[in-house]
């Protein structure tokens, strides 16, 4: 919102519970399709019919679609990300979260590590199973997220990932602004294997689109 006022003053710091502290330019959130990774331009040269926006944030996806012709809803839990949205001019925007919405569309994003928003690899069923049940039909969902299996990665070329700990995409996310620390959140970053056969067992194909530059990728559900 500081930064829609014209307040940008400073970013948000973000770490997890394995690397350390960055900023997350308050800018980036705001991005134009130029400056989107090239997965993301690819979702939206993907997209068809009528499209949800799971997790809209500021809604630079969903304004970039409807700037196409799209009939596009966003929706997002964060009651200042759907006012900016709305702000930006997203038409059809909601404070709602995903495991609420009923509607059914022909295209759903989850972009920006889509992946996190199932927090963990015990819930990816549930989210799986109702994103399916918002699909009209031949619809599809574009899902970004990456293998963060190198954040693991010692010089020695070597792993520690702990074959006894949870799944090692499960993360704790923090994020801070302006000294002030939001409330840690569970974050799911999945490698594409583990994601194919999640949406295997739910009942969904699951292909691989593209792949990025660093471990990153896009998968189309159908
Ligand atoms: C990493 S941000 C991505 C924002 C935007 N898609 C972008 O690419 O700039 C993830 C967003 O998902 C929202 N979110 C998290 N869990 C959600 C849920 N269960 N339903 C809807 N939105 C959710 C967060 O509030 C946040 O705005």
């Amino acid at each position: 919102m500081d930064y829609q006022n014209g307040n940008y003053t400073e970013d948000l710091i973000t770490s997890t519970s394995i690397s350390d502290e960055e900023k997350l330019p308050l800018p980036y959130l705001f991005r134009a399709y130029d400056e989107m990774p090239k997965l993301e331009q690819k979702a939206l040269q993907l997209a068809k019919g009528k499209v949800l926006d799971v997790g809209c944030g500021a809604g630079s996806h969903s304004l970039y679609l409807q700037d196409q012709g799209f009939t596009v809803m966003a929706i997002d839990i964060s009651k200042g990300a759907v006012e900016v949205a709305k702000q930006r001019g997203v038409i059809h925007t909601e404070l709602k979260d995903v495991l609420d919405e009923t509607e059914t569309f022909d295209t759903i994003l989850l972009l920006m590590n889509g992946t996190g928003i199932f927090q963990q690899l015990s819930q990816i069923a549930t989210y799986l199973k109702h994103l399916k049940s918002l699909l009209n039909a031949n619809g599809q969902i574009l899902v970004d997220s990456s293998d963060i299996r190198y954040m693991y990665e010692e010089d020695d070329e070597g792993f520690w990932i702990d074959a006894n700990a949870d799944y090692y995409g499960e993360l704790d996310y923090f994020l801070s602004y302006k000294g002030v620390d939001e409330t840690p959140i569970k974050w799911l970053y999945l490698d594409f294997d583990t994601l194919k056969k999640a949406c295997e067992t739910a009942g969904l194909k699951c292909d691989l689109v593209m792949e990025g530059e660093h471990f990153d990728y896009l998968g189309q559900l159908f």
